[in-house]
């Protein structure tokens, strides 16, 4: 466990020199403070102490990015050719990628996540998500059709759609990965052609603001991206602005509904990443170990706080106890300290309040009769750790079986039939991710057919690369980010017909 050492005596020189900067916020390329003068702190989950302050971005903070987002998106940003926001986005690849040890230790301060995960997980998929995403800018492209128009006797003519950017788009993250949050917002809407206003989550506002300055260095137009930090305030200020034409949302499935209710008074465009309560599925044939270590990742990377952590485990009935026993005896040797210290393999989770959550979750799973075989033991010390938690034989009317914890804890239920298993994985508001471990690929593939969620993996879990769709089902969202498909989130379709004569 970490004593209550200052982190920041941990970081190298460069993070050393951003944490101690004040904290600016990036509007129209000029850094600076809330119209307000207020701020917020930004607190060290390892440890509670303060890591820094950063401005607490006010309605009026958002309406002078929007304008700015406005100006860009009509003017400097709309003058450049595809090419140009192709390579402006492989330069700021480059200098992420230059800066990856600096953004990887802020990562690792501010969110809590294993430094190392941080370096060799986040770091790695922002910089490819970049690469991946400048690639798009010069790739956009629509279609001719020949049209009929039946009713119009003795004369031709020629149809094509243009895709469109859809404009000044605003952006609201969580924390979790937030900086990968931040790229996979920012990248799709910049090579699309549209420009950004992205509110950081308060909670870790610290990589989205060194992202900001690299996006200075690489020379983005003033304006193009602008980040307004702050809490709730902002992002509601956001969502309810005229001048916004769409809304990226990644966070609670709560706040997901108030933002889809309030944009419908400015029919703003939405995708929406919100929670979910992913089920694991291990059928009788699959390899022991590799399920254990699968199930066991599914629910513990990132500390739980992943939208798709396999938090809902079905084992089929001959393999259950094994599983349990696997996944009991992986939870109780998890290292559990801070993000930087070799050995630790878990580290806090982001928050005071978060912990809080997490704790009530596990009360709750031991008063409605759940069988806690892992974790529980509470940790001491100033900082936001929480021992991974794994409850067998969970029913489906329990509190920990239904709702969105985001936290390690794990709730295991047996099954006779396939059938059975598809219903349970299936008897959930949420759809976001999905894994089924079996040899039978042709089993796998059946219920791959089965299952309502945006991801699903067979014999692997929480797997995302830029290239491949990811967004959920039902109340987990809709919109799927990453793929081509991200383009069509920042772009609208125009269908133009011309009379040939
Ligand atoms: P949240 O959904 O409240 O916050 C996410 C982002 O939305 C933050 O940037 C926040 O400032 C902003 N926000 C909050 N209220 C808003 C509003 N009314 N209008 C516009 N923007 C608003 O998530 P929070 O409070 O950090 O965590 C609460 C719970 O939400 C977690 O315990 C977890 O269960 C869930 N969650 C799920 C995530 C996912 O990816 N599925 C990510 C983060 C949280
Ligand atoms: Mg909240």
């Amino acid at each position: 466990m970490s004593d209550m050492i200052d982190q920041k005596s941990r970081l190298g020189a460069a993070a050393r020199g951003f944490v101690a900067k004040p904290g600016r916020m990036l509007i129209d390329g000029q850094w600076v403070e809330s119209v307000s003068g207020e701020s917020i702190t930004v607190f060290d989950p390892a440890t509670g102490l303060e890591i820094k302050r950063v401005p607490a971005g006010t309605a009026a903070d958002i309406d002078r990015a929007v304008s700015a987002a406005r100006r860009a998106f009509e003017g400097s940003w709309s003058a450049l050719r595809p090419v140009e926001r192709e390579r402006l986005l492989l330069k700021l690849a480059d200098l992420v990628e230059a800066n990856a040890e600096e953004l990887a230790e802020l990562e690792t301060l501010d969110n809590g996540k294993i430094l190392m995960m941080a370096r060799y997980g986040d770091l790695r998929l922002a910089i490819d998500s970049l690469r991946y995403m400048a690639g798009w800018a010069t790739k956009i492209e629509g279609t001719t059709i020949s049209p009929s128009f039946a009713y119009v006797p003795d004369a031709r003519f020629a149809s094509q759609t243009l895709r469109e950017p859809v404009g000044v788009v605003g952006q609201i993250i969580p924390w979790n990965f937030p900086l990968v949050m931040a790229v996979w917002k920012i990248a799709p809407a910049l090579a699309a052609g549209c420009t950004v206003v992205l509110k950081p989550a308060e909670d870790t506002p610290l990589t989205a603001l060194r992202l900001g300055e690299l996006i200075c260095e690489a020379g983005f137009p003033d304006g193009a991206v602008n980040i307004v930090t702050g809490d709730a305030g902002p992002g509601a200020a956001l969502v309810d602005h005229p001048g916004v034409d769409k809304i990226a949302f990644t966070g609670s499935t709560e706040v997901g509904q108030i933002i889809q209710r309030r944009a419908a008074d400015t029919m703003k465009r939405l995708s929406l990443e919100l929670g979910g309560k992913s089920p694991v599925v291990i059928l009788k044939d699959a390899d022991v170990g590799q399920a254990v270590q699968g199930a066991a990742q599914a629910i513990f990377f990132n500390h739980g706080q992943v939208c798709t952590a396999g938090s809902r485990l079905f084992v089929e009935r001959p393999l259950y106890d094994a599983v349990i026993e696997g996944l009991a005896e992986v939870a109780n040797g998890f290292v559990v300290g801070s993000g930087f210290d070799q050995a630790s393999q878990m580290g806090p989770l982001i928050s005071s309040r978060q912990r809080d959550r997490v704790q009530s979750y596990l009360e709750s799973g031991q008063r409605e009769g759940g069988r806690l075989v892992a974790g529980g033991t509470a940790i001491d010390g100033p900082g936001y750790f929480f021992r991974p938690a794994v409850f067998a034989d969970a029913r489906p009317d329990m509190t920990i079986y239904r709702e969105e914890i985001f936290g390690p804890v794990l709730a295991a239920t047996p099954f006779d039939d396939l059938d059975s298993a598809v219903a349970m994985a299936n008897d959930s508001s949420y759809g976001l991710g999905a894994s089924v471990w079996t040899r039978d690929l042709l089993l796998a593939n059946r219920v791959v057919r089965a299952l309502k969620a945006g991801s699903v993996w067979i014999n692997c879990h929480n797997l995302l690369d830029p290239a491949v769709p990811f967004g959920g089902y039902k109340m987990s969202g809709y919109g799927k980010e990453l793929g081509h498909s991200a383009i069509d989130l920042y772009t609208e379709s125009k269908a133009v017909t011309m009379a040939l004569g």
